[in-house]
């Protein structure tokens, strides 16, 4: 086993995941599901994981919507993914096409004989439907009540989809009628597909984006499902894992400080780790607990390693202009002190917001910075932390304080060991 860093995850590689994969399949007998958790905790690994194993007599099919723009577009995805899914319902599909006639003329004529459609159908197939859309896709898809057969859509990035709707002209009294229709297609008892469930999953709060739009309540029958980091007995065993196999001798302590210093167990997180100490020994460095504390400095939160954080600050941007500095201003604090009061990270956000922004806003930034994974309120004591130690001190040393106190300007703090 070597790092994997980037890429979705297959097979061995797929660490410690086994009672999340069973929990989903349990909860799917009755639910659709809300897979939720940060960006880069294993959504994607698992969803693949389901369609490439499915329980029972479930058949799985992935798609990703990461690039869907319109709701047009997502209802002949999902049309597309059936068909590759189910060849036994192929027939079905053709001839409700068929009688669809009035509307359908150019995918009945791109579809012709051919048994596998090539691109253009599924394009005039979208043109087709642009016009009543709602109406015309659930004519197509409610056949899927007939097949013979259970199926599981795993779609990804569901609310990088809704921006992309907001960001391609979709207004957002259509955007709320799509998640209307997406929400009856899951769970009307007359027309929605009651042998098919969705795991929708999302690397971002969905809920902070539905309530701005008014239509949380069109997710209400989804189990929400969090992934979140490995157990520790797993975090620790992948860690030994991959430096194993790297053919590194590794000390309990050093792997133990490689461990403290990520915090929560998040895959990711450790194949990074593992990555950096395996190239530091490979360049004759000793990797003890000191020399790990270095690496993790140096390397782990190195300016290379920037793309895999960024994400977090550039979400922010999403935030209109006057939210967006008082998050950067709530967050460049706990990054500091570490934890922090609610009536502390008020005072920040009164001061600077003036009177702009009221305690609601206050309390509803709170709560966006938690469901989109920043901070967590730390369930002993009620303060607000930093979700992950690996993304405080990377935001302390990228976007700390402005007044030379940050770590960046200190660079890595603890000497070289040896
Ligand atoms: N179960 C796992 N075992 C080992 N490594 C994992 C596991 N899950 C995730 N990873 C690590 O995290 C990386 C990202 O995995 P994946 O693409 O599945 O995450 P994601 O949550 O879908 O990410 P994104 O939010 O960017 O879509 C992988 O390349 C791998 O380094
Ligand atoms: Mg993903």
């Amino acid at each position: 086993m070597r790092p994997w860093i980037g890429a979705p995850v297959w097979g061995e590689d797929l660490w410690g995941r086994e009672a999340f994969i069973r929990r989903v399949w349990q909860a799917l007998e009755a639910n659709s599901v809300l897979l939720v958790a940060p960006r880069r905790f294993g959504k994607t690994s698992v969803m693949h994981a389901l369609c490439e194993e499915p329980r029972g007599t479930w058949k799985c099919v992935y798609l990703n919507a990461e690039y869907t723009t319109t709701p047009v577009a997502f209802a002949v995805q999902l049309i597309h993914a059936a068909w590759e899914a189910l060849p036994s319902w192929r027939t079905t599909f053709t001839k409700r096409l068929e009688q669809a006639k009035q509307w359908a003329r150019a995918s009945i004529a791109a579809l012709g004989v051919a048994t596998s459609p090539d691109q253009g159908f599924w394009l005039d197939l979208r043109r087709d439907m642009e016009r009543e859309w709602q109406l015309r896709s659930l004519d197509l898809l409610q056949t899927l009540r007939g097949a013979d057969a259970r199926v599981v859509f795993a779609i990804d990035e569901l609310a990088v989809m809704l921006e992309a709707f907001r960001d391609y002209g979709t207004s957002e009294a259509d955007t709320r009628s799509f998640l209307h229709w997406f929400r009856h297609l899951r769970t009307d008892p007359g027309e929605g597909l009651r042998n098919c469930r969705f795991v929708l999953g999302s690397s971002i709060g969905v809920e902070g984006a539905l309530s701005r739009i008014g239509a949380i309540d069109t997710i209400n029958d989804l189990q929400p499902i969090v992934l979140l980091e490995l157990a520790p007995a797993d975090a620790k065993a992948l860690l030994a894992r991959l430096l194993d196999d790297a053919g590194l001798r590794v000390s309990p302590a050093a792997q133990k400080a490689a461990l403290d210093a990520i915090g929560p167990g998040v895959p990711f997180f450790i194949q990074i780790m593992a990555d950096a100490l395996i190239a530091a020994a490979w360049a004759g460095e000793k990797v003890g607990p000191r020399g790990v504390r270095l690496v993790y400095e140096r390397d782990v939160l190195g300016t290379h390693s920037r793309t895999y954080f960024e994400h977090y600050y550039d979400r922010l941007r999403r935030y209109d202009p006057v939210d967006h500095d008082l998050a950067l201003a709530l967050l460049r604090h706990l990054a500091e002190v570490q934890r922090a009061a609610t009536s502390t990270l008020w005072a920040i956000y009164a001061r600077r917001a003036r009177d702009r922004r009221s305690h609601d806003d206050f309390r509803r930034m709170l709560a966006d910075l938690e469901t989109d994974f920043y901070i967590r309120a730390d369930a002993a004591t009620g303060e607000h932390v930093f979700w992950s130690n690996i993304l405080r001190d990377w935001w302390r040393r990228y976007y700390g304080m402005e007044d030379g106190h940050s770590t960046h300007t200190r660079g890595p703090r603890v000497p070289r060991e040896g």
